[in-house]
């Protein structure tokens, strides 16, 4: 399974490739070396075993979930991660309160405003009451978990949550195949997050492999309610991402679905509504 994440970190390699025959693109060649390394065997909790690979700025996360329910998930999550998380949380929003300023004059009016009127928290929480309805219940039950185990309040990791969907994000995605790359073969697969390097998260960065609970009564009972359709089953999955995210912007499966976010709003009309299940949460059930 390792080879699949790798194959992921080689990309950038391809992407040197192109910038170089463009000239008007301005962007750095990525030279930083390709991770080979095994991952290391760090510690273990019920339902979840964390490895790292690499070092320094370039250390990655590597934990595994085995549900259970996705409260015992979380939970597992949190208590893996708990030191880590205690050191993000704080410093993720005092880095958005720091720059907040800079954000609000790139967000649609109606964002800003509420942000204006509620301060960035009060939004945050705003965006969580209009799409609880919409969101099954299953990311709530994890959410919990995930506070429970790693100590951090539930409002602040439901907060970190819902940020991607208050500002519906941007990024990159390329897919390469054929005479776009150099093996002329694989099909390869790219999602860049796009944001500030030195923003805490990226010191955070964590690929997150879940083993759901197929046969879970919740996902069973409650599917259709929120997709119109019937559960068939769960498969296991690797959120490419950063900690304390549990829905997906870049995420590959045991049966090769790979799956990188990207949106182009340039109006606030391009968002057809506001009402509705998170982007992060309906990207994660897809390949979930
Ligand atoms: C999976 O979910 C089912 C139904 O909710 C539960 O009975 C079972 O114990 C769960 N399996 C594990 C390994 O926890």
């Amino acid at each position: 399974m390792n080879n699949n994440y790798f194959i992921l970190f080689c990309i950038l390699a391809i992407i040197s490739q192109v910038q170089s025959v463009d000239p008007s693109c301005k962007g750095i060649i990525n030279t930083n070396p390709i991770l080979h390394d095994e991952p290391t065997f760090v510690n273990s909790v019920p339902n979840g075993k964390r490895f790292v690979v690499g070092s320094g700025y370039d250390k990655i996360n590597i934990v595994h979930l085995y549900g259970g329910t996705p409260y015992d998930m979380g939970l597992a999550l949190g208590k893996l991660m708990s030191e880590d998380l205690q050191h993000l949380v704080p410093e993720y929003f005092a880095y958005l309160d720091n720059k907040i300023e800079d954000l609000i004059k790139t967000l649609p009016p109606l964002v800003a405003k509420w942000i204006a009127e509620l301060g960035l928290l009060g939004a945050l929480d705003l965006n969580y009451e209009i799409t609880r309805f919409y969101t099954p219940p299953w990311y709530d039950e994890e959410l919990r978990g995930l506070a429970a185990g790693s100590g951090i309040s539930y409002e602040n990791i439901r907060r970190l949550n819902l940020l991607p969907e208050l500002i519906k994000a941007a990024c990159s995605v390329i897919g390469a195949w054929g005479q776009s790359t150099l093996s002329k073969t694989t099909l390869l697969h790219l999602r860049s997050l796009d944001w500030d390097e030195k923003a805490p998260i990226a010191k955070y960065a964590t690929v997150t492999v879940y083993h759901p609970n197929t046969s879970y009564e919740g996902y069973e009972n409650h599917f259709h309610d929120y997709y119109k359709q019937k559960y068939s089953g769960s498969y296991t999955f690797a959120n490419f991402g950063y900690l304390g995210l549990i829905g997906s912007i870049g995420a590959y499966n045991e049966v090769s679905v790979g799956l990188g976010q990207k949106v182009w709003i340039t109006k606030e009309q391009d968002i057809t509504s506001r009402f509705g299940n998170p982007w992060t949460y309906v990207l994660r059930d897809v390949v979930q």
